[in-house]
């Protein structure tokens, strides 16, 4: 009979941890917190029925019986001569070696961590789940790409393309105006940087060079990197601003300098379709 409730209270024992793996779908604090009272309630019933159960016929009360053990635990006996259970085998004497305390002591920490932790994540919620974290990660993320595709965008420089509507280039004109002209001229003729009007090109022309050389600036020479300055938008309409006055040749320009720039033709992809000469 003993056999039987010892063996049904076991598997119980065993199945609870499997059942608080199922995934709950409603997760409101209420319905959490009644889940671990409920479950912790069961294992402490099913614990001390298993305890007593195990006393039973030892002939000893209960619960004198566990106060002595939880004493024995929380305070070690002075010395650490073990019991002698009475069992040699092959000369080797059986000894019941209490559990080193700092062992129980490690076990009742984990406890008390699980109830902390079980209360602060899933309970009041304060400190946040993984998922959470991922979402508000996500969030932050979008919003971010909001910005940068407001403030222009990322712009793919191998694709770059000189603008000609007039709002880019008005814009692209009115920051050259504000930063540009006390080294280029108010017509970007040229004072301490080069005339910027003629087809000559000291870092080459077209609006792929013209983009890098704003972007990057040629720091030796006295022209700054303008990166941290302008979108990457707003660098594109200066440099279509700057291309769009070609051939201007103000009054007072800087003779050219650099070498003549020709717009390298676009090579043909290799599977493109390639026309025939009969
Ligand atoms: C402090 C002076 C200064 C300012 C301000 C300045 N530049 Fe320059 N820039 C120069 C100098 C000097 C060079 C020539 C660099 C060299 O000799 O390699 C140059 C070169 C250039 C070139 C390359 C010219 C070529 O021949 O390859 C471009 C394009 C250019 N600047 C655009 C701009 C734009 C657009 C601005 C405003 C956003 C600007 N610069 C502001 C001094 C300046």
């Amino acid at each position: 009979m003993k056999k039987i409730i010892s063996t049904i209270l076991s598997l119980i024992f065993v199945a609870l941890p499997l059942a608080a793996q199922v995934p709950v779908t409603k997760t409101d604090p209420e319905t959490e917190l009644a889940m671990i009272f409920t479950i912790s309630f069961i294992v402490f019933v099913i614990a001390t029925l298993m305890y007593i159960i195990g006393v039973m016929d030892a002939n000893i009360d209960p619960i004198a019986n566990l106060y002595f053990r939880v004493k024995n635990y929380i305070i070690p006996p002075p010395s650490e001569a073990a019991a002698d259970v009475g069992h040699i085998y092959d000369d080797i004497r059986e000894l019941d070696n209490r559990i080193p305390p700092w062992f129980n002591y490690l076990f009742g920490l984990t406890v008390v961590f699980a109830f902390v932790y079980m209360t602060d994540y899933h309970v009041l919620g304060i400190s946040k789940l993984s998922t959470d974290e991922y979402l508000e990660e996500v969030v932050a993320a979008n919003l971010q790409k909001k910005i940068m595709l407001a403030s222009g965008g990322s712009i793919n420089e191998n694709a770059l393309v000189a603008l000609k509507d007039v709002e880019s280039l008005k814009e692209g004109g009115e920051n050259f105006q504000k930063f540009c002209i006390s080294c280029h001229g108010p017509q970007a003729g040229g004072l301490v940087g080069p005339n910027l009007t003629d087809e000559f090109w000291i870092h080459g022309g077209g609006i792929k060079n013209v983009y890098t050389t704003i972007k990057k600036g040629v720091p030796a020479k006295g022209m700054i990197s303008w990166e941290l300055v302008f979108s990457q938008k707003q660098i594109q309409n200066i440099g279509s601003y700057v291309l769009s006055l070609q051939g201007t040749n103000p009054l007072g320009g800087k003779s050219p300098e650099g070498q003549k720039y020709v717009e390298p033709v676009v090579a043909l992809a290799k599977d493109s379709v390639k026309v025939k000469t009969l």
